[in-house]
């Protein structure tokens, strides 16, 4: 029987009936075909691959052309999962021709099912005319890590009245616009339960609370693999790099010693 691709409506479907939708990070082949073999319902190119892969600061200097080679090999590897590309900063913003453009790439050239935008009302137009395009949206709000910036830091958003009330908002008119499901980072678990339980559209918590419709984490930090720094909201469920550096350290001391290759490895 043919794989059914998770779709927009599959996500509503979800959200109707509590069951819970699962979202993770990944950058290249390998690890998005064994995220698809095991299930994953969505798998997010983000543009956190320019902090966990290229070695960025942060994800201000990922480009379209990087993100697109790194969507592309995604999904090669990806049969039943929805791939949604994430559109890097400076892709959107400039203008309107832009936004659907470079969203269109996403789904022309690199297989994509859809794309996510950060941002609320500001990107409300360029949102609204990609989703016009028949480019399926994915919305963030709460901490947008592309506005580093803007607020100074990577600190919990909606904190303050003020804030909640305006992320609140902006996922309304997101909703409105024809979104079809909004990812929560970083806002405190009170105010992502109010936004699931008056939106109709799926939302996707990280570091959001218990409340969201699904969750998402960037793998490489979920797996131990990137060490750089390990957010509070992240779990680990492994700690691999601890493991593949034993591995490299046992190498280079066997092949230094002798010990590899032996015969077993020889023709
Ligand atoms: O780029 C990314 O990985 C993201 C997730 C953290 C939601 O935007």
């Amino acid at each position: 029987m043919a794989i059914q691709r998770v779709s927009v409506n599959k996500l509503f479907e979800m959200k109707r009936t509590g069951e819970k939708i699962a979202m993770l990070t990944a950058y290249d082949y390998l690890m998005a075909s064994q995220l698809d073999e095991c299930g994953i319902d969505i798998i997010l190119v983000g543009d956190s691959v320019g902090n966990v892969l290229l070695g960025y600061e942060d994800t201000i200097p990922v480009t379209m052309d990087e993100m697109i080679h790194h969507c592309k090999a995604v999904t090669r590897g990806v049969k039943r999962a929805m791939v949604v590309g994430d559109m890097p900063f400076m892709s959107y913003q400039a203008s309107l021709e832009e936004a659907v453009h470079n969203a269109g790439r996403f789904l022309k050239e690199a297989g994509a099912q859809a794309v996510k935008v950060e941002g609320g009302e500001e990107v409300l137009e360029a949102i609204k005319k990609i989703i016009d395009s028949g480019i399926p949206v994915m919305g963030h709000l709460g901490l947008t890590p592309q506005s580093v910036h803007k607020f100074g830091g990577y600190g919990v958003r909606g904190q303050s009245e003020e804030e909640a009330s305006k992320i609140l908002r902006d996922a309304k008119k997101l909703e409105e616009v024809g979104v079809f499901s909004i990812v929560l980072e970083k806002v405190p678990a009170e105010l992502s339960r109010r936004i699931t339980e008056e939106l109709s559209i799926p939302t996707i918590g990280i570091g959001a609370g218990v409340f969201c419709d699904g969750q998402v984490l960037v793998t490489h930090d979920m797996l131990g693999l990137f060490e750089k720094f390990k957010p509070k909201f992240s779990k680990r469920y492994a700690n691999l790099a601890e493991e593949i550096k034993r591995c490299y350290r046992e190498y280079i001391e066997e092949v230094k010693t002798g010990k590899f290759p032996t015969d077993e490895h020889s023709y």
